[in-house]
């Protein structure tokens, strides 16, 4: 946390920007000061609020991981005013960084255990972090798969690495489109998550495996079910909500989902937590 107080952001510099997708960007974002850029830390699963000055504030994941320092990386779709001004800046422009903010992916209570990540659409940059933070740990971990989706090949964001994993021999990697979603080259599967999930189960070891879901809420509620009929407790099973926030640190009270507060006590939140929830999340 800047060390200026909890609502003082970084400067942070745009370092380079990759188009995922026609709305959707990956900013690498260097600290305009390099002694808080060393000084920085935060943990797989936490988020920030970036500025862009005159504008206001967003809420993204840092889709980066820990175990990369010096820099951040956050990957935003344009929705509205915040995102589309940021959409419009160029490399070494300066924007704000507050943060890290949150609850954590807890990675080291799952060494020796597998790992099950299943994500939808534009939900994959808070899955990125983890994925490549427990990849650069790749010894403390039994089997990888990846389960992604998105509704056209167009839509699938971070294709370089998706193709970089695939190519790993120590993950398994099954990338699908929604029906009509496919080009003519598409070498991967066609059908929504939860049914291509169903599909690959025999080959998914549901024992000691802890799984990560993240995607939209539809993809969500059917993904649960079939994880549940595999044979995983409420407890295995991982997520993050994305409730609309505005402090980000537990004061405002913008972003609670009955006891909770999703920017203090999540965003990161077990099947047995969201069942103790009202189902307004
Ligand atoms: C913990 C957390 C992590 C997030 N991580 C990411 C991320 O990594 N990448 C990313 O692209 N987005 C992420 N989001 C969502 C992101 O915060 C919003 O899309 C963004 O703030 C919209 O800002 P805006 O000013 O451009 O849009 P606005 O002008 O404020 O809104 C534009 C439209 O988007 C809707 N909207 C805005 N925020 C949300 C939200 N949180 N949930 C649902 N609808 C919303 C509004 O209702 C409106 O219809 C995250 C949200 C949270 C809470
Ligand atoms: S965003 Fe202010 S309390 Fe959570």
């Amino acid at each position: 946390m800047s060390m200026a107080g909890i609502f003082k952001p970084y400067l942070m510099k745009i370092e380079h920007i990759i188009d995922e997708t026609p709305d959707v960007k990956t900013m690498r974002l260097a600290f305009a000061d390099e002694q808080e850029g060393r000084n920085f830390a935060f943990r797989t699963g936490q988020f920030g609020e970036y500025s862009v000055f005159g504008e206001g504030e967003c809420t993204f994941c840092i889709a980066s991981p820990p175990t990369r320092r010096g820099y951040i990386e956050c990957t935003f779709r344009k929705m509205g005013r915040v995102t589309s001004s940021l959409a419009g800046l160029e490399p070494g422009e300066t924007i704000g960084f507050r943060g890290p903010y949150g609850n954590i992916f807890p990675i080291h209570e799952w060494e020796k255990k597998n790992l099950l990540f299943i994500a939808g659409g534009i939900a994959l940059p808070p899955m990125r972090s983890v994925i490549w933070n427990v990849l650069d740990l790749r010894d403390r971990y039994k089997d990888i798969t990846i389960v992604y989706g998105a509704r056209t090949v167009a839509d699938l964001v971070y294709k370089r690495e998706l193709t970089e994993w695939a190519g790993r021999a120590d993950v398994k990697v099954i990338t699908t489109v929604d029906p009509g979603g496919e080009t003519e080259d598409w070498k991967g599967e066609i059908g929504f998550v939860p049914t291509v999930l169903d599909k690959a189960a025999p080959a998914i070891a549901s024992r000691d495996t802890v799984a990560v879901v993240c995607g939209p809420p539809v993809m969500i509620k059917f993904t649960f079910p079939v994880l549940t009929k595999l044979g995983f407790k409420p407890e295995a099973i991982f997520t993050t909500l994305e409730n609309r926030m505005k402090c980000g640190v537990g004061k405002c009270g913008r972003c609670n989902v009955g006891k909770y507060f999703v920017c203090k006590d999540g965003p990161v939140f077990t099947l047995a937590q969201l069942k103790d929830m009202p189902q307004e999340y």
